[in-house]
């Protein structure tokens, strides 16, 4: 079911009222079809929302633009964070959703982490996998103990360990209640990460 709105994107609704929606952002080259079958399997039940990031990179949907690997377009970041915050308004009052938990995999986790900064009502919470800090000079926000996890990878090539710490220490600071783990893995998925996510989830 899908109601036509500022993003492309896929809504599954919940059978379980209990779980807030969860808003599903994929990473490069990703599209809305992409986190579906892991937002079923880490929050069973829930809504889900996925939007497609409007921003092409030789043909790859992105969230915002980024100059190199690990090297952002910060204007840019803060516009399209903008965007995605009034789509999930948008959203919410479309499917009748109350503030959905941020599910994000590499750009689409920078993209939910530039969310908790720029407009931290947007999101009850965050899980961020493979998230690098998206803004070198973050608003002072506040978060109001809002819950995140970072899920890190060891051997992660794209994502260098200080700066995951960075993103951590700084949301920390604006009063969220992060929980970070790194994870003997590489940039990729692991089945450590949706057990991980599952259990957190339940807990939140
Ligand atoms: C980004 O561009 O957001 C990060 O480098 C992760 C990626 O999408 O490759």
């Amino acid at each position: 079911m899908t109601t036509e709105l500022s993003f492309t994107h896929r809504f599954e609704p919940g059978a379980d009222p209990a779980r807030p929606p969860l808003l599903l952002l994929h990473g490069t080259g990703g599209d809305e079809d992409d986190l579906v079958p892991l937002g079923r399997t880490v929050a069973p039940g829930a809504a889900l929302i996925s939007p497609r990031g409007k921003v092409l990179e030789n043909g790859m949907p992105r969230f915002f633009r980024r100059l190199a690997e690990g090297v952002f377009d910060e204007a840019d970041v803060r516009r399209r964070a903008q965007e995605l915050a009034d789509f999930i308004a948008e959203a919410r009052g479309a499917y009748g959703l109350g503030a959905p938990i941020a599910l994000g995999f590499s750009n689409g986790a920078n993209i939910a982490a530039a969310l908790l900064f720029l407009r931290p009502e947007a999101l009850a919470g965050a899980a961020l996998i493979r998230a690098m800090a998206p803004l070198s000079e973050p608003p002072a926000a506040e978060l109001g103990g809002k819950p995140v996890l970072i899920l890190s990878g060891a051997m992660d090539p794209i994502v260098p360990a200080a700066n995951a710490a960075r993103l951590a220490a700084t949301l920390e600071r604006a009063g969220a209640r992060v929980r970070h783990e790194t994870l003997p893995t590489g940039h990729g998925l692991s089945q450590a990460d949706v057990n991980i996510v599952h259990d957190w989830l339940k807990s939140v």
